[in-house]
């Protein structure tokens, strides 16, 4: 990814490759049907994902209002529902917001799921006691993803749990070699980014003065990793 490009042009990117590219691949991967070996760690290593980011949450969510910013199908929303919260699941791509309100409408046992398509740092989206991000910061760099982690903070009462993409030597040469394939085959770049470089950005007081990084976990599962950080809401 060029490192000139704005968080517009590339959330316009993402909404293009989202909801057309890569919908059914995303609906199929967010299913129980049968994927091939690759996907199907992939989807393993999402679900430890998710299970990383819920284990940092309290179990009883009643009366809590949680973002999941950037949802997709809505598989973390409706397991946040199911615990009782309140949730407003949001992401970029019509398509794939449909897609999980036809999933998940009316299905939670508890709690609620309102459905919305938009920008997650939108400031009209009102106050959270909590935001999940899984794995849709991981298309920015540190400094979008940190202005974006600023921007949803001011709003949100306890903790902000997201994923990034860790950048490590072997990581970056797989993006790199990945890079020789054609463009239409593979997700856009994420960007690695540098757990320290990422920690300096958010100890400084002009960007993120309400953020304190706590818990971190990683979960590297064959063809999928990524790096999980709770950031506490002062
Ligand atoms: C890799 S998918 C992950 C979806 C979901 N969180 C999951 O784990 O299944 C990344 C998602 O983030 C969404 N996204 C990226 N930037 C966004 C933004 N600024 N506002 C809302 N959604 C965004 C994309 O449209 C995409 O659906």
């Amino acid at each position: 990814m060029p490192t000139t490009i704005t968080y517009e042009e590339r959330r316009g990117q993402l909404l293009q490759y989202f909801d057309r590219t890569a919908a059914d691949a995303w609906k199929r991967l967010t299913s129980d049907v049968p994927v091939s070996g690759v996907r199907a760690t992939v989807r393993e290593g999402r679900r430890q994902m998710r299970n990383t980011l819920l284990s940092w949450l309290p179990d009883d969510l009643s009366g809590l209002r949680i973002l999941d910013a950037g949802c997709g199908t809505c598989v973390l929303a409706a397991e946040l529902a199911s615990r009782g919260a309140d949730v407003l699941a949001i992401d970029l791509s019509p398509t794939l917001v449909r897609l999980g309100e036809e999933r998940f409408a009316g299905q939670v046992p508890r709690g609620r799921i309102e459905f919305a398509v938009g920008d997650f740092a939108d400031p009209a989206l009102g106050q959270f006691d909590h935001v999940v991000a899984m794995d849709s910061l991981i298309h920015y760099g540190a400094e979008d993803t940190v202005h974006a982690l600023a921007e949803l903070g001011a709003r949100t009462r306890r903790s902000i749990c997201f994923t990034y993409t860790p950048s490590n030597l072997l990581l970056t040469t797989m993006l790199a070699v990945g890079r020789l394939f054609p463009r239409g085959d593979r997700s856009p770049a994420v960007v690695p980014i540098q757990r320290r470089h990422l920690l300096n950005l958010l100890a400084e007081p002009d960007r993120a003065p309400h953020l304190i990084p706590a818990r971190s976990d990683r979960v590297a599962h064959y063809f999928y990793t990524s790096q999980a950080l709770e950031v506490l809401c002062a």
